[in-house]
């Protein structure tokens, strides 16, 4: 759990006034860096009526709290607001934000500094608390958001591993926008703060990470669509997304993209988080590592980076001032506050100033000081609303992957099967289905009690927990398999296995669980089912080869209506969709390298493979973007531009790259992307044509693979992707224009991103259609 540490702050006024020295006490022992915005918030005054409250919430129930700058607060508070200009909504927010700032004293502003903001009484500014998570649903992680009587539960969506698969942005938008809804509402019941942490952005590297769960998977462009979705939807105010001065445009709630950069390894064989210092090449850092939060803030405009626990080459990210403020301030562009967390330091006054003023902005932008009347009359009617909870179903339903369906086992009639075996220790899965940085579930419903309205079910856990260490409940579930009509065998990990501080040691189903599934296969008298959950990839070759298991469903972790997406889709009430958005490795995978080696590419001296589907070249579980339908879809390539030619001017040059075979070398080899005005478009049609006899949904992954024998380069990587509904016997035709520099580009050895001349290949699906692009450049003169 991402707890904060509390702070201690020493002023050494007598020797500098400019000085304060910031220590952190170590309260909580699971990590080392205290997260302290160096800057902060404000949340309350002794003075004020609620100030008292245990909770201390802006808004806690009881109180009359509306916004900060409400005269009647004022005049209840004894003040006289006009003589406070940061009050005056005449004024841009960055001139009353520095003129708040300019009226604390230093101490006064060392006591906004952390995630639980005091206040200042004289002042009528309120105490806030910052730290609140909506990663899939309102939490209750974080200090800033409870449930109690009043708002007993939100809804919890499925997680983002699962959501991820429907490779749907739409639906990541859509469920960005009922989690800013509930927690609006509950923002209003003084249930919930008004700034979230999350989401989490992180690349997936290695399939060992243990908070795969909480990301959108291994291909960062990928994740980066994901972010900027997800965080449109919790930020947006609609009819402000084009709002002219992007710092004061109006928030929802203020999302944060975390943990920037180079974070993945938690616990590893005794290598943890807070103290590990991941060595980065700087063109893994710009391919990979940093691709997601560009996107994230160009595209989503997040107002909240949140840096990593992790040192990045030596220097912790968090005091890196190249990364934090020439990269994010500097060249994205970033509207919103960085969380930074140092562990001890002398802190200029002038520095906590700027800080405090950046996080003033975003609380005015969220309607803290002003009041957001578009939104008071959210309540309670407005969360676990039946529109949400059935949202939270289509999310899991989408996010399913049919990894096999041997002979059309799926979907099952359900006129024809009476009796199921229900088996496995996930099939009365309840919390494990929302997995981590969760709230409470608005009503949870588990696999079992979904199926039971199939017909008549017998349930056999077959392990005692998730770790199976013994076989003795075998026996029972093949005599259950025996008898029933069909099986489903809901089998998997959870949080004991895969979680934040827990990283994988290896890919394969804990314990006895293999032999279960095998020997209840084995059992069966009618078609077996193995539903998976899991965030990484497991290493289940024996279930995909035997042919006793007629289907294969990886549900991830689904979220509260779990179960029912479930037994949506085996009873094929739902085509599933969803595509793996991570490579599922063979277990002997984890053997050939460490998870603490960070490069992507595969370090021959060591013998270690790449990583991803993008520099991994072995063979798979089931790799990247694999999923099956129930129906089948042909593709058409209907118009497709082939070549781009680029006209240097004077002021561009060719750049040298590597190619393998060194004694070839085209006479432009590339130019640098910088240099470029980047206008050139790909432009083709797919038609896709639904061929079988089922509605169903179809996801198109376009990649781009660079010209042959560029070293040191990427196999293929995906540069769009599309999920589309088409009717049996019909058919959609689907549009892509690409740009020529955001999708040709190659990362050279020294980070440079640079478009290489020659025949690039567009390739759709698993090399389903493919069409060379030709870059040529011609000199000027
Ligand atoms: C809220 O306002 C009402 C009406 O002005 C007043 O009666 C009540 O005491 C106030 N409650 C608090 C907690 O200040
Ligand atoms: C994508 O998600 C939206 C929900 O926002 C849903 O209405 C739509 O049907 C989904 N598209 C496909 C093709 O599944
Ligand atoms: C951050 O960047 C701004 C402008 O790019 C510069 O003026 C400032 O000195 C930088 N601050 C630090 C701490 O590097
Ligand atoms: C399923 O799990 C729920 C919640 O943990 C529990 O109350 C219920 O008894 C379980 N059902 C069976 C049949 O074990
Ligand atoms: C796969 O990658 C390894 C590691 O770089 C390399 O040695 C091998 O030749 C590659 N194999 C193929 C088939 O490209
Ligand atoms: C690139 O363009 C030039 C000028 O039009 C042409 O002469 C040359 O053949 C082209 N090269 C390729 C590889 O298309």
């Amino acid at each position: 759990m991402e707890k904060l540490q509390t702070v201690a702050v020493h002023l050494h006024t007598k020797r500098s006034k400019e000085m304060a020295t910031i220590h952190t006490s170590l309260a909580f022992a699971c990590f080392v860096y205290a997260y302290i915005f160096i800057s902060s918030h404000a949340r309350d005054v002794p003075t004020d009526s609620y100030a008292t409250l245990g909770h201390g919430d802006a808004t806690p129930s009881g109180s009359n709290f509306t916004f900060v700058c409400d005269p009647k607060r004022y005049s209840r508070l004894g003040l006289d607001m006009k003589k406070f200009p940061f009050c005056d909504k005449s004024l841009p927010y960055d001139v009353r934000a520095s003129d708040l700032v300019k009226q604390m004293t230093l101490s006064e502003k060392v006591l906004q500094l952390g995630n639980t903001n005091r206040g200042v009484a004289r002042l009528g500014l309120p105490k806030y608390e910052w730290w609140s998570e909506a990663l899939h649903g309102v939490s209750n992680v974080g200090p800033g958001t409870f449930f109690d009587d009043l708002v007993p539960g939100s809804t919890s969506f499925p997680t983002v591993i699962t959501s991820a698969a429907s490779f749907n942005e739409s639906l990541w938008k859509t469920i960005g926008q009922a989690v800013s809804t509930e927690a609006r509402a509950m923002y209003n019941l003084g249930r919930a703060g008004l700034t979230y942490w999350s989401p989490n952005i992180n690349v997936v590297r290695d399939p060992r990470w243990g908070r795969a769960i909480e990301t959108p998977g291994e291909d960062p462009f990928v994740v980066g669509k994901y972010a900027a979705n997800y965080v449109r939807g919790l930020q947006d105010v609609e009819g402000t997304e084009d709002f002219k001065d992007l710092n004061s445009r109006p928030l929802k709630v203020s999302s944060c993209c975390k943990h920037y950069a180079a974070y993945d390894v938690d616990n590893w064989k005794g290598v943890v988080r807070e103290t590990f210092d991941a060595r980065v090449r700087e063109q893994d850092m710009v391919e990979t590592f940093l691709r997601p939060f560009e996107m994230c803030i160009k595209e989503g405009d997040v107002s909240s980076i949140m840096c990593s626990y992790n040192r990045v080459n030596g220097i912790p990210t968090c005091a890196d001032p190249k990364l934090l403020n020439q990269t994010i301030r500097g060249v994205w562009d970033l509207h919103g506050y960085v969380e930074a967390s140092v562990q001890q330091g002398k802190v200029r006054e002038a520095d906590i100033d700027k800080s405090l003023k950046y996080l003033y902005v975003v609380l005015m932008r969220l309607g803290f000081f002003d009041g957001s009347p578009q939104y008071t009359s959210l309540g309670k009617k407005d969360i676990c609303t039946e529109e949400n909870i059935e949202l939270a179903r289509e999310a899991a339903r989408e996010g399913t992957v049919l990894l096999k369906n041997v002979d059309q086992t799926l979907p099952l009639d359900a006129d024809k099967i009476k009796t199921l075996a229900v088996i496995g220790p996930h099939a009365n899965a309840t919390a494990a289905m929302i997995g981590n940085y969760a709230g409470v579930p608005c009503k949870i419903v588990s696999p079992l009690e979904a199926l039971s309205a199939y017909g008549e079910v017998d349930y056999k856990v077959g392990c005692a927990d998730m770790r199976c260490r013994d076989d003795s409940l075998i026996s029972p579930a093949m005599q259950a398999a025996k008898k029933a009509d069909a099986t489903i065998i809901v089998a998997g990990i959870d949080l004991s296995i895969e979680a934040e501080s827990r990283d994988r040691v290896d890919l394969l189903l804990p314990g006895f669980q293999t032999q279960l599934i095998n020997q209840v296969a084995g059992a069966a008298k009618g078609p077996v089912i193995l539903v998976l959950f899991s965030a990484g990839g497991l290493d289940v070759s024996f279930a995909k080869n035997n042919p006793k298991i007629g289907a294969i469903l990886w549900a991830g972790f689904p979220g509260e209506k779990g179960g029912p997406a479930i037994a949506d889709v085996i009873f094929g009430k739902y085509n599933p969709g969803g595509r793996l958005p991570l490579t599922w490795h063979e277990a002997s995978y984890t053997e050939m390298l460490p998870m603490t080696s960070m490069s992507l590419r595969p370090v021959d001296s060591k013998g270690y493979p790449g990583r991803t589907y993008k520099f991994f070249n072995g063979s798979t579980v089931y790799p990247f973007g694999y999923g099956l339908s129930y129906t089948k879809f042909n593709y058409v390539l209907k118009s497709a531009v082939r070549s781009t030619h680029i006209k240097l001017n004077k002021f561009q040059h060719c750049y040298d790259i590597k190619y393998s075979d060194e004694s070839y070398t085209p006479s432009c080899p590339s130019v640098r992307i910088d240099d470029m005005e980047c206008k050139g478009k790909i432009k083709f049609e797919v038609e896709v044509q639904n061929v079988g006899d089922r509605d169903g949904s179809d996801v198109l992954i376009v990649y781009s693979k660079p010209p042959e024998g560029i070293a040191d380069t990427y196999i293929k990587q995906v540069v769009d992707f599309r999920r589309v509904f088409v009717p049996a016997g019909g058919s959609k035709k689907v549009k892509f224009v690409l740009n020529v520099c955001n999708s040709l580009r190659v990362v050279d050895y020294n980070a440079y991103s640079v478009l290489p001349s020659g025949g690039h290949t567009i390739v759709i699906g698993d090399n389903v259609i493919s069409f060379p692009v030709h870059v040529n450049f011609s000199n000027f003169c």
